[in-house]
């Protein structure tokens, strides 16, 4: 019994893995009113996962390769992918076959990589294979997208591969080889050092500037540079308990160009000063907690009767709106500088599991350090009454402080007991 039904699971699953082979959204994850920049994030994170130079040697991950910038190509273009959508991934599969109606064209996967990521369409572990510079980015977040995790998008200017000539800088995306020195970039100059005398020198193609190619219409996108700087979306994930300062890699998203294969961007998290209003639209007194590692600080501030007689709450919201207890009973002295340690009110412990039925995230102290404020002024009434009380109990049984201190009974200089010596002598 058991097994059979064990037989059925597995056939579905085996069912579904064909099926997404047969539609171009699922092969990307997507829905399909996905937009086109989804449609764009999906192809640049997967095509770098499946991309054979990562996985040598697995032949499915090839598949899943060729077939992610399959979907990409058949749905990043308008008219295909509304053809796509008509027709269904059958008949259009079958009229690409013939060379129809299927938009254009690219055919080769590591083409069209290249042109997301650079570098001839391949990972820099090939010989000789350029490598672009890495980048740091710093991102100031707020404390209580520390505390609660958050996924946040903000932008850069990136440099890009050009759109609109696919990286050739040509109007017509077509790149010739040099003629004037046939493609090599550099080119071997006669020169003439004395009469009679000849050398040969290697120079740089003046021609084509040592690239081996030319074009014939420089692209107006790009002005013929092959790269643009756009401003560039990039979405991070806080997790909750991060650290101040934590680096998160995006591999190969760095900077592009058709040279190099692109570097990676390191974006790190630093806590950001907050603001009344902008940051705290919840109005929380936890944003002005202040972090240290795992734990929290926070200062409270109590009036004389308050610290001195008890009876007393606070009740302090946290970063995510729960709300913290603090208080003392009728009679519990708080003396001023004391800190309360609130165990479990601190930071989410980051971990790799988060929160979850398998994993329960654990939470660093919370301090709360008192300050005790004497006041000013004082209502007459209140000060006269106060004075009375004060006074009816300074001579009976008030703390002798000057005992209590340790400091001896009189205070002798030592010039005075000089002096009083030698007034001994002369007597
Ligand atoms: C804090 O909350 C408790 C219970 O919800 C309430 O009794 C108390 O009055 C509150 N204290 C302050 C200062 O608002
Ligand atoms: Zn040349
Ligand atoms: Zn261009």
């Amino acid at each position: 019994m058991w097994f059979r039904k064990g037989l059925v699971l597995g056939l579905f699953a085996l069912a579904q893995i064909v099926l997404a082979g047969e539609d171009y959204y699922k092969v990307l994850g997507l829905r399909k009113d996905a937009t086109e920049r989804q449609i764009k994030s999906a192809y640049r994170q997967l095509s770098k996962k499946f991309h054979p130079d990562k996985n040598p040697g697995d032949s499915s991950a090839h598949d899943k390769f060729v077939q992610v910038a399959e979907a990409y190509e058949a749905l990043s273009d308008t008219e295909s992918r509304s053809l796509y959508d008509q027709i269904g991934y059958d008949a259009f599969k079958q009229r690409k076959a013939q060379g129809g109606n299927g938009g254009p064209g690219h055919h080769d996967p590591f083409d069209l990589f290249s042109r997301f990521f650079g570098g001839g369409g391949h990972f820099g572990n090939q010989p000789g294979q350029r490598r672009g510079p890495n980048l740091e980015l710093k991102v100031g977040i707020a404390l209580r997208d520390f505390y609660n995790g958050k996924t946040t998008e903000f932008q850069w200017d990136k440099q890009q591969i050009c759109e609109e000539c696919e990286g050739t800088g040509a109007a017509d995306k077509v790149v010739h080889k040099c003629h004037s020195c046939n493609g090599q970039g550099i080119k071997l100059v006669r020169q003439q050092i004395a009469p009679g005398m000849v050398t040969q020198m290697q120079m740089q193609c003046d021609v084509c500037g040592g690239r081996g190619k030319t074009i014939k219409h420089k692209c107006k996108a790009c002005n013929g540079e092959r790269v643009a700087r756009k401003p560039t979306p990039v979405s991070v994930t806080i997790q909750r308990g991060m650290a101040d300062g934590v680096k998160i890699a995006f591999e190969n998203e760095a900077d592009e160009s058709p040279d190099w294969v692109a570097g990676d961007l390191y974006v790190t998290l630093v806590e950001k000063e907050p603001k009344l209003d902008e940051d705290n639209p919840d109005k929380v007194d936890g944003v002005f907690f202040r972090r240290k590692g795992d734990d929290l600080y926070w200062k409270e501030v109590l009036s004389v009767r308050e610290a001195w007689m008890g009876d007393w709450t606070r009740n302090l919201t946290h970063l995510d709106g729960h709300v913290v207890h603090l208080g003392r009973k009728r009679g519990e002295v708080v003396q001023p500088g004391h800190v309360d340690t609130i165990a479990g009110e601190g930071m989410p412990i980051w971990d790799e599991d988060g929160d979850s039925v398998y994993h329960k995230t654990k939470f660093g102290n919370l301090y709360v350090e008192y300050n005790v404020i004497l006041p000013d002024q004082m209502e007459s009434g209140m000060e006269k009454e106060l004075w009375q009380i004060f006074q009816k109990y300074r001579a009976k049984n008030g703390v002798d402080l000057h005992k209590d201190s340790g400091r001896p009974e009189k205070v002798v200089l030592k010039e005075d007991q000089d002096a009083a010596e030698r007034e001994h002598e002369e007597l």
